[in-house]
């Protein structure tokens, strides 16, 4: 009865219907059918070098594992729940294409060494479409940075106007975060691409196989240097989801900032059309609903690492059925970052800048006032004294519903009595919004100077 299974020769009865719905992952792990297919035929091609296999063998055995390839593509191959999991239908459509040598194929091999292998195959090409995709973020972050190098806009901490930056500067900020994120998917890359296959089930086998040799075929970093790690090591699924939460997380925060800038009363930004959506009640509606929906999938691919974590934390060495449900969290994950990353690449392109809003919004927050403070210490006053009388000046403004660079010199005079210090002309020239960005140009500040090295070095990097 159980005969049906590729494990079946034990077993008197067959699986209950429910059981095999119950702990199939056919429903998911197809997604690696690809990476399934390549690592069998490297392992074939090692098993032919080794004397294992003949070389006719090994042959036929590819040339089988391409047509499943080729029927899975076209539609044709029809997955079926009793098999399991994406190994055992391919290896079970094999043997009905090949005949009895498709038996032979999992020779010094185990599910356990080759859903690993699949899987870390399967994030390795996952993190290499994320560092392109964070890239071309990246590259759209500093054109737009580019073509906005003279626009100002008031930098914020606590959410409140602060200084002013230009929002090249800003838009760099978003940039240099994506950069780390590319630097972290590059390591975590290499430790996942490392193959497991010739740990077999656990302890290693007795067929004299060569592990380099398929990791060689499959262009992997190298190999599993002890059977039980390699066959209950999730560790580079883990770092992926950290990688991937890390990411949204800095897409969130972009998307928060952006969601503020596209609200009416700040004006900053106009959302493309594409990257919109109106409400059905309110016809004056345009909602930012796109970046709403990247900030709350955010969390989503948080509760994912948290997923793996959990499962992980008791598991004793070393395969544990429990292990099958890694897949399911790492492609939920994979497909949120690469389409958030994609997406926010092209509603970045599509937006449109209110430099107008933005420099008028310099002149309603006081974000020259540190300018004010510093201006005072070049005339010797200690700047403690000079933040007290600045304080004085911005509530003297307040009170009249100016600026700062809205008083007299007789004001300024006024304010600084008995300090001994002469307010003159030049002070406006310091107020100037344009200058106290000008006058940032130390290394990774604001200042036009080095905002265009900060662009250099982006754009070196990238190539
Ligand atoms: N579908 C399984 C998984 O993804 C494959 C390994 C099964 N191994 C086993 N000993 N039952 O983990």
């Amino acid at each position: 009865m159980a005969k049906e299974k590729p494990w079946g020769g034990r077993f008197k009865e067959s699986t209950s219907k429910e059981v095999e719905a119950y702990t199939e992952s056919i429903s998911f792990d197809t997604k690696m059918y690809k990476q399934d297919i390549m690592g069998s035929k490297a392992h074939a091609a090692m098993l032919a070098e080794q004397g294992i296999l003949t070389d006719d063998e090994a042959k036929t055995l590819c040339k089988g594992l391409d047509a499943v390839l080729e029927e899975i593509e076209s539609g044709k191959l029809v997955w079926k729940q009793e098999l399991e999991d994406v190994h055992m239908n391919i290896e079970t459509r094999l043997t009905e294409i090949v005949g009895e040598v498709g038996k032979k194929l999992h020779t010094g091999r185990s599910r356990n060494d080759q859903c690993c292998l699949d899987l870390r195959l399967y994030t390795s090409d996952a993190l290499r479409n994320w560092a392109v995709l964070a890239k071309n973020l990246i590259k759209a972050l500093a054109d737009r940075a580019e073509e906005n190098q003279g626009v100002l806009l008031p930098g914020c901490t606590h959410m409140q106007p602060a200084q002013p930056v230009s929002l090249a500067h800003h838009l760099l900020a978003y940039a240099w975060m994506f950069k780390r994120d590319v630097e972290r998917i590059e390591q975590c890359e290499k430790r996942a691409r490392i193959s497991p296959l010739g740990a077999a089930a656990l302890a290693g086998t007795t067929y004299n196989l060569n592990p380099q040799s398929v990791a060689d075929q499959l262009d992997m970093y190298g190999i599993f240097k002890n059977s039980m790690d390699a066959v209950a090591d999730r560790d580079y699924v883990l770092e992926a989801l950290f990688a991937g939460s890390v990411i949204m997380m800095h897409l969130s925060r972009f998307c928060e900032e952006l969601i503020w800038w596209a609200n009416p009363q700040f004006s900053f930004i106009y959302l493309s059309d594409a990257h919109s959506t109106g409400s059905s009640i309110m016809p004056q509606k345009k909602n930012p609903d796109v970046a709403e929906i990247m900030r709350g999938k955010t969390g989503r691919v948080y509760g994912n690492l948290m997923n793996l974590l959990t499962t992980l934390k008791g598991l004793p060495l070393t395969y544990n059925r429990d292990l099958q449900e890694d897949k399911i969290p790492f492609m939920d994950t994979d497909k949120t970052v690469q389409t958030s990353l994609s997406i926010m690449e092209d509603m970045l392109r599509g937006i449109r800048f209110r430099a107008d809003r933005m420099e008028k919004a310099l002149k309603a927050g006081f974000l020259n006032a540190t300018e004010f403070a510093d201006y005072l210490v070049t005339k010797g006053i200690p700047f403690r004294e000079a933040h007290h009388i600045t304080g004085r000046a911005v509530a003297f403004a307040e009170e009249r519903g100016l600026a700062l660079e809205d008083l007299s010199l007789e004001d300024f005079n006024h304010l600084c009595d008995g300090h001994n210090v002469e307010i003159t002309d030049d002070v406006y020239v310091i107020l100037d919004y344009f200058t106290a960005v000008k006058r940032r140009n130390v290394s990774g500040g604001t200042g036009p100077v080095s905002v265009k090295k900060q662009l250099d070095e982006l754009k070196n990097w990238l190539g």
